[in-house]
């Protein structure tokens, strides 16, 4: 295991189906385990199946018929205690998220606060710049992912990682703590997502396939919104400002019917003042589908 590192770093789904057709490898352990997280990768992007979305999941399907790695259990995170809380973190509740949160109308708003949390601070500035620089280890080969008209994100770059410093490990404690009750399970590889300063995210809807009821992010870097928007009446929305080294927690009903996104510079504006995105990258963990 761990002996194919360039190849866990592909950066896209869509490139890696390219990379996959072109590839002769004979598939090996590890290779069947990195197609097995490309396809969950892209079932986690396009939940509702358009026929080009289809198309592509059938191909990977037929590419990798040998792997054996839908079968391969995913190690699972184990809770522990003692994960050590950043002094100044403040957890946004209903009533004191006005700075931060606005909405199309006042019942969508409580809808999502019922199922949505923000932890402003989890993370010291320290603590980010570790991070940072854990991630950019692994980022900086990366070129940025442009190419695809079909794909939820743009202007990106990401991997999965399952080995972390003894720091980082803290901060995922902390996050994994916050998020998920004990004993629930958990996907222990951790997504880390890079968007260039013209990235962004479109809505879309994680594929319940592949996660849990809950979805946690720590942004880094740049502030971004979010916007939550109901998936049946996107009309009815919030959007949330994610500060760097802040929290996002996304449950049940918001996870599952409504679409999450982070909005683009040029639209990032919150109470009709343009707030300036750049680059940020979100540190994310997801429980197992139950
Ligand atoms: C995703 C996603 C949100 C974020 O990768 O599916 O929605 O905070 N990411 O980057
Ligand atoms: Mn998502």
């Amino acid at each position: 295991m761990g002996i194919l590192p360039r190849i866990t770093h592909v950066p896209s789904a869509v490139m890696s189906i390219r990379l996959l057709l072109q590839s002769t490898r004979r598939p090996t352990f590890e290779h069947a385990q990195w197609l097995s997280r490309r396809k969950r990768d892209i079932f986690r992007r396009y939940s509702s199946f358009s026929p080009l979305k289809a198309s592509l999941i059938k191909n990977i399907n037929i590419f990798s018929k040998s792997s054996k790695s839908r079968s391969l259990p995913l190690p699972l995170y184990k809770p522990e205690a003692g994960c050590g809380f950043a002094d100044k973190t403040s957890i946004l509740k209903a009533g004191q998220l006005s700075s931060v949160f606005e909405s199309s109308d006042a019942e969508t708003a409580d809808i999502v606060l019922q199922n949505f949390e923000l932890h402003e601070n989890l993370v010291s500035e320290e603590e980010e710049n570790s991070l940072l620089e854990e991630v950019e280890d692994y980022l900086e080969d990366l070129d940025y992912e442009y190419d695809h008209w079909d794909n939820a994100i743009h202007g990106y770059r990401e991997t999965e990682k399952s080995q972390w410093s003894v720091k980082s490990q803290a901060v995922l404690r902390r996050i994994r703590q916050v998020a998920f009750s004990s004993g629930e399970q958990q996907l222990s590889l951790v997504h880390v997502l890079d968007l260039a300063q013209d990235g962004y995210i479109k809505p879309h809807v994680d594929s319940v396939k592949f996660c849990g009821s809950t979805i946690t992010g720590v942004s880094l870097l740049s502030t971004a919104i979010m916007r939550l928007a109901k998936q049946n009446n996107p009309e009815h929305w919030v959007n949330v400002v994610l500060k760097p080294r802040s929290l996002y927690v996304i449950r049940d009903v918001v996870r599952y019917q409504f679409t999450h996104e982070i909005l683009k510079d040029s639209e990032s504006s919150f109470r009709g003042q343009r707030l300036p995105r750049a680059r940020r990258i979100s540190i994310i963990c997801r429980n197992e589908p139950s």
